[in-house]
């Protein structure tokens, strides 16, 4: 096979297209055009590696073919020949994507040394390509890996979630699925109050897993039916600070800390654990506490008598906004902006 570098020359006039076919044919495998007409024609067969060409021809000059050449065979490097009264044109070429342009007269030096520059940047863009190929594909390949341990991650993400979910409503006195209602509820509620929709989805996350650290209460505490004495009553206040204690671990858990912590503070000062007081408490927070609030009133509990009606979770909910509840978030609920099922 002829491992030659290809070289097409294109010039209409006869003695300069053979004289440096001449200089040119021992080194390289060589063909010539009359025009740039012909000339485009062979190299929509296929590329040679460079191109020296006149640039004033008859009916195609050489500048328009430099263009067509690019658009067909991007790296294929071409070389002017120019007149110097063409200089000014030749210089403009470059900005086209000429490599280079030789004045005439020129001597066979010239053209050897210009024709093997130009190879050369052509083996080296050859090069760069082969590599730019090589780390594309490794760029894919990685990014398919990322993709499944992201994907891993997600389904890890869910999984753990849901575990905790059952855990939690387990081990509490709520009745089943409060955790998903509550999270449904809180979701519903930040949409209404234009919170944009990745920060929902975490909200909802958060939500979900709120009580989490209802884990780490003894569950005679937790199961209890009746009032709860003072010292169960502080022990059952550290679940907020258990629960987010737990989360700080989970490094994919982390943006549901907020939520976790200040779900029990309270807009007047009065909750717990910090007495964080109004928008003091991250607005998710604010958020959860009533979508907890108004699904513990909806709902039956082993310990209290059936689940209120929804006038009294209205009333319930308007008596306390501004003390238990933000009003703002009371409010999307009074108004029938979230209806409650
Ligand atoms: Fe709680």
């Amino acid at each position: 096979m002829d491992n030659k570098e290809k070289i097409l020359i294109i010039d209409d006039e006869l003695a300069p297209r053979e004289s440096i076919r001449m200089v040119l044919k021992d080194t390289y495998t060589v063909s010539t055009a009359p025009g740039a007409l012909e000339g485009l024609d062979m190299l929509s067969h296929g590329p040679v590696d460079l191109v020296v060409m006149d640039i004033k021809m008859p009916r195609m000059d050489g500048i328009t073919a430099l263009q067509e050449i690019k658009k067909l065979h991007p790296d294929t490097e071409v070389i002017l020949l120019t007149a110097y009264a063409s200089l000014e044109t030749a210089r403009d070429a470059i900005r086209f994507g000429a490599f280079d342009y030789l004045i005439k007269p020129f001597d066979k030096d010239d053209i050897l040394l210009v024709v093997e520059k130009g190879l050369k940047k052509r083996r080296e863009n050859a090069g760069l390509k082969m590599e730019r190929d090589i780390l594309l594909g490794r760029a894919s390949y990685l990014e398919d890996q990322v993709t499944k341990a992201r994907n891993n991650i997600i389904t890890c993400y869910e999984g753990t979630v849901s575990a905790l979910i059952l855990t939690i409503d387990a081990k509490d006195h709520y009745t089943y699925n409060h955790s998903n209602r509550v999270a449904q509820l809180a979701s519903k509620l930040a949409l209404e109050l234009g919170v944009p929709s990745k920060v929902i989805k975490e909200i909802e996350h958060a939500a979900s897993i709120h009580d989490i650290g209802k884990i780490g209460i003894e569950e005679s505490i937790l199961k209890k039916n009746g009032e709860l004495t003072t010292d169960e009553y502080l022990e059952m206040k550290k679940h907020p600070s258990i629960g987010a204690r737990i989360v700080q671990s989970v490094p994919f858990l982390e943006e549901a800390i907020p939520v976790i912590l200040n779900h029990h503070e309270r807009y007047d000062g009065k909750g717990y654990p910090h007495g964080l007081k109004g928008e003091q408490i991250p607005l998710a927070a604010r958020i959860v506490a009533v979508a907890d609030a108004v699904d513990a009133m909806m709902r039956a509990r082993p310990y209290r008598e059936a689940a209120l009606s929804m006038d009294r979770v209205m009333e319930e909910l308007q008596e306390n906004a501004e003390l238990q509840f933000d009003p703002e978030v009371v409010d999307v609920i009074v108004r029938g902006r979230v209806v409650l099922v």
